[in-house]
């Protein structure tokens, strides 16, 4: 744990507020605990963010978008070329402490470093391709075009769950279009934003550029509201559950301010009578038992073909006795801790739910003795319609959910209220176009032949209905962070005005 502190350069560190690569801390604002989740034991501390602090967090973010917006799109992503480049060097040590802070595996932890530094070389590409469109006047000698601009400060608030990732797509694509970013990470997650934030801004330290990363940080729910209702924050970056979600889309949207939404998911495998079970096996334990069924994109629900039933039953419980749990630092794990004890509380209301509503456990749902979160993951025989099922339980329990055709398959799993992930296990091509059509699923991310969960960076991120509506990380996500202009040039002597219209003077 020392050793990973170390490597970077967290030791006696437990500033939380940072304007680019520097920190201030006031002695009186209380302490954050940072908590391995895998003994209980607090790692480090880190000190919220004070009101003074905050206003000069604002003030010097605000003046430096004033410089930072003079800086030619592709200048700024050389800049991002950097920050990639930083977290390249830093990937062991920062995925460790992902690790160690929130507790999924080290392969995982590692992964989600992996994942910032696509974004970053994604962002790099994108800054020369900010493209507007052309369009031809109905006017003679006029010129009609669009363009993008910046928003100016964009304010980003994360989970737990993606304590690092989820920052670096928003502030890489945000900073290559021109804006300055503040991010208020979980304060489940603390550390991990110190050393993001250290190893961002650091990596342009001694570049001349303005500071464009600045970290606030609150264990309460105080700084949060007053960051989303804070007018200056042009756009508002909020990751998180559908509840609060909801909550803070409407804040913003009653100060006409812009908000990109990526709220929860209850994500559904459908298995038909043609699926390739030795490839769905392991898809369905990876999404439902990777991170410890943290993921928003984590497999929730498994909608089987009867014909499939006992067949997949017999091998996922196989499957699960196989998951070592354990230590996430040990290369062996396949699952670590989940992030708190009243996530295996939820999660064994669950099971009491399903046991009273009529369901079966299949396996699963024991506590590990010994400090540290640790449970077994559960499968459970449910029905789609029962409200345990449509809710998001955010953590290690999947329902096997019986089906007797397609379109029913399809129904069920579009009938929840969140549109995130959905994938078919199929060898029948017309089942997969079908499943893929706009008669098939209603998510925002639709599979064939891999799991919910590990979307790569560069296609859009995100899902539809309580989800939230908002897509990062790829395809044309950048424009949520730039406002549209359309431009129309008259490069003539004459004045014709559009739709014909005749108003001589
Ligand atoms: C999240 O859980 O908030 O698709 C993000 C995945 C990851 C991102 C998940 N690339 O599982």
């Amino acid at each position: 744990m020392k050793d990973i502190l170390k490597r970077l350069g967290l030791e006696d560190i437990n500033a939380g507020t940072w304007s680019g690569s520097r920190s201030t801390q006031s002695d009186t604002a209380p302490l954050i605990d940072s908590i391995n989740p895998s003994n209980g034991e607090r790692i480090a501390s880190v000190r919220s963010t004070t009101p003074a602090e905050y206003e000069q967090v604002m003030a010097n973010a605000r003046a430096a978008y004033l410089e930072w917006r003079k800086v030619p799109a592709p200048l700024r992503g050389d800049a991002i070329r950097r920050v990639g480049n930083a977290l390249r060097d830093n990937k062991d040590a920062l995925g460790s402490l992902v690790t160690l802070e929130m507790g999924k595996i080290k392969a995982e932890g590692d992964g989600e470093v992996q994942e910032m530094i696509d974004i970053a070389d994604f962002a790099v590409g994108q800054s020369r391709m900010l493209y507007g469109y052309t369009m031809h006047s109905e006017r003679p000698q006029h010129r009609m075009y669009e363009q993008w601009h910046p928003l100016g400060i964009v304010g980003i608030l994360t989970a737990f769950n993606f304590p690092v990732a989820v920052a670096a797509w928003n502030a890489c694509l945000a900073s290559i279009c021109g804006n300055v970013n503040i991010w208020k990470p979980s304060p489940k997650t603390p550390l991990c934003g110190v050393a993001t934030q250290k190893i961002m801004a650091e990596a342009l330290a001694d570049s001349g550029l303005p500071d464009i990363f600045y970290l606030i940080n609150d264990g309460s729910n105080e700084l949060a509201q007053q960051f989303v209702d804070d007018k200056r924050v042009d756009l508002v970056s909020f990751t998180g559950s559908s509840a609060v979600g909801c909550k803070v889309g409407a804040r913003v949207s009653q100060r006409m301010g812009k908000s990109l939404l990526e709220l929860g998911g209850n994500n559904a495998i459908i298995i038909d009578e043609f699926a390739n079970l030795d490839i769905a096996v392991p898809s369905i334990v990876f999404g439902a038992v990777g991170t410890a069924g943290q993921r928003c994109t984590s497999t929730r629900r498994v909608i089987v073909h009867s014909s499939r039933m006992d067949e997949l039953k017999e091998r996922l419980v196989k499957a699960y006795k196989q998951v070592r749990i354990g230590d996430p630092l040990d290369p062996k794990t396949l699952m670590g801790p989940v992030i708190e004890e009243s996530t295996i509380e939820r999660v064994e209301a669950a099971i009491e739910a399903v046991k009273a509503a009529g369901g079966e456990i299949l396996c699963g749902g024991k506590r590990i003795d010994g400090p540290g979160n640790f449970m077994e993951p559960v499968i459970a025989v449910a029905r789609n319609e029962w409200d345990i099922v449509k809710t998001e339980t955010f953590g290690p329990i999947l329902y096997l959910i019986e089906t007797s055709d397609l379109d029913d398959a399809i129904a069920k799993q579009n009938s929840v209220a969140q549109g995130l992930s959905s994938s078919i296990f199929t060898d029948k091509m017309q089942h997969a176009e079908y499943f893929l059509s706009n008669l098939g699923s209603d998510c925002g991310i639709a599979n064939v032949n891999i799991g919910t969960s590990g979307a790569e960076i560069g296609g859009a991120f995100g899902g539809e209905k309580e989800t939230g509506g908002g897509r990062e990380s790829g395809s044309d996500s950048w424009k949520a962070y730039m406002r549209r202009q359309t431009n129309t040039i008259n490069w003539g002597s004459d004045l014709p005005l559009a739709q014909g219209i005749n108003f001589d003077l």
